[in-house]
């Protein structure tokens, strides 16, 4: 007999008919008459539940089925009886593929989020890690799926380079010296190393991404990026994934229509398409879960120049409010909490921050006439802080290298990029969004380490 999907059997209006389905056992109570089996397939939030009569198996056999065991069961498909859901199956037989002693460490309910990371090669058989990645997977078509529509091509770009696309200097090398012998030697010879240079992990795929905008017109990446910052905060992985698209001619009030219109999108597709899933998380992690998601896709993102948000906080401040770390004015750069007291106290809705201090953001981007500012277009969100980095893009091949040269970089590393502006150069802009920083304002989780299957993070890299 062909398995079915709980999903589907839930769905099921084929009632008294026989069925067969395959699954992780989520609870088991007993009675004297009757057992009951709660049983999930990870097809769905949802369990459907069995109804064994003791007598079918060995009394044995029946007890060993505790929390976590996995199980195949055939019965008939029957209207429930009983309250919360409208179909059960009633046990004919039930195959026992593995038991699960009862030091399972997912067998309690409510175990801590930190607990649970200790064992996150198990935890994604917990409802709400279920929850989570389910939704997670609807983000990711949801992008792939908003971007085809919308006429980008989804472009690969390299993960080991040998340029900082961010001059932040936060990389991960890659080699394959043996580094105990350069010890030894007191050097490291990279001509001897396996690209015969020094190279790292991508911190972003921008820069390529541009060269791919400059010929397709339209691109976006989507994959994983590695920084080495060592930032403990609920908002920070050392390997994060990101959605990166890249448009020629497009401008400065272009590329926050397109920054809106696609976060909006990406929510309205989970209010859509992850019901279930949101549902559970409303209840169990955050209260106001739907509520947020419904006001976000409602009203207009406010745009702010950074020079207004700094006002505001000057005054915010002036006024009472403390910051854990005071503002000191023009030329700061933002923190978490700063961002934050704009979205969620200030305006009460997400906020596109514009034209930001030069020193404050990368190389890249396009220099605004007043010479002290640049065309960045973040988007703050509430509860996340920073969700999208954008820019507009230095096209003026002279004024680019004039910046890369104030920042002591070293433009031989960057001659293909510089190439861009040097042959047909044209106006173009695009930005960056953290996908964990969507998961996490879709799900409602706190901390990001939850919301990818397996965190890197300072001093963790289990599994
Ligand atoms: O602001 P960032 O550093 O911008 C860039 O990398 C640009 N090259 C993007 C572009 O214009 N194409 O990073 C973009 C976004 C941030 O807004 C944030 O959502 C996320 O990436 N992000 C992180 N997410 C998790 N962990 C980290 N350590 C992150 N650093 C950035
Ligand atoms: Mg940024």
């Amino acid at each position: 007999m062909k398995r079915t999907k709980v999903v589907d059997a839930l769905r099921s209006t084929d009632v008294n008919k026989d069925i067969l389905v395959k699954g992780w056992v989520r609870s088991h109570r007993s009675s004297k008459a009757v057992d009951f089996i709660a049983l999930n397939d990870g097809s769905t939030i949802k369990n459907i539940q069995l109804v064994v009569d003791p007598s079918t198996m060995s009394e044995e056999d029946l007890k060993s089925i505790t929390t976590g065991a996995c199980i195949a069961c055939e019965g008939v498909l029957v209207e429930s009886q009983g309250k919360g859901q409208s179909v059960e199956i009633q046990s004919k037989n039930i195959t026992i593929y593995g038991l699960c002693p009862n030091d399972y460490p997912m067998q309690k309910k409510g175990q801590s989020f930190e607990y649970m990371r200790k064992y996150a090669h198990l935890r994604l058989r917990t409802n709400t890690f279920g929850a989570v990645f389910r939704i997670r997977h609807n983000m990711a078509i949801a992008i792939h799926k908003y971007f085809h529509d919308h006429g980008f091509y989804y472009f690969n770009t390299p993960l080991i380079t040998a340029s900082d696309a961010e001059g932040a200097g936060q990389m991960f090398q890659v080699t394959t010296l043996d580094l105990d012998r350069c010890a030894k030697e007191g050097k490291v010879d990279y001509d001897a190393d396996f690209f015969g240079r020094k190279t790292n992990l991508t911190v972003s795929g921008q820069l390529e991404g541009e060269l791919g905008a400059t010929a397709l017109g339209a691109i976006y990446t989507f994959g994983p990026t590695f920084r080495a910052e060592n930032s403990n905060t609920p908002r920070h992985l050392a390997e994060f994934w990101m959605i990166e698209p890249e448009i020629a001619f497009m401008d400065k009030d272009e590329l926050m229509d397109l920054e809106e219109d696609f976060i909006k999108y990406c929510v309205r597709w989970a209010l859509e398409n992850c019901q279930d899933d949101l549902a559970f998380l409303n209840k169990m992690i955050d209260k106001h879960l739907l509520e947020t998601l419904q006001s976000v896709i409602k009203e207009d993102f406010v745009r702010l120049p950074y020079t207004e948000g700094i006002k505001i906080l000057e005054e915010a401040q002036k006024n009472g409010h403390k910051f854990e770390f005071p503002v000191t004015g023009w030329g700061m750069d933002l923190a978490s909490e700063h961002e934050r007291y704009l979205v969620e106290e200030h305006f009460k809705r997400p906020v596109i921050m514009t034209d930001y201090p030069t020193e404050i953001k990368a190389f890249y981007m396009k220099k605004n006439p007043d010479g002290k500012t640049m065309q960045g277009t973040d988007v703050l969100f509430p509860r996340i802080g920073e969700i999208i980095g954008g820019s507009v893009r230095e096209e003026d091949y002279g004024k680019l290298t004039a910046e890369m040269e104030r920042r002591g970089m070293d433009e031989a590393n960057y001659k293909w990029y510089l190439d861009t502006r040097k042959y047909g150069s044209c106006p173009h802009a695009g930005f960056g969004l953290g996908f964990e920083r969507l998961i996490l304002f879709v799900t409602g989780m706190q901390n990001i380490r939850d919301v990818i299957p397996f965190p890197r993070t300072p001093k963790n890299a289990e599994f």
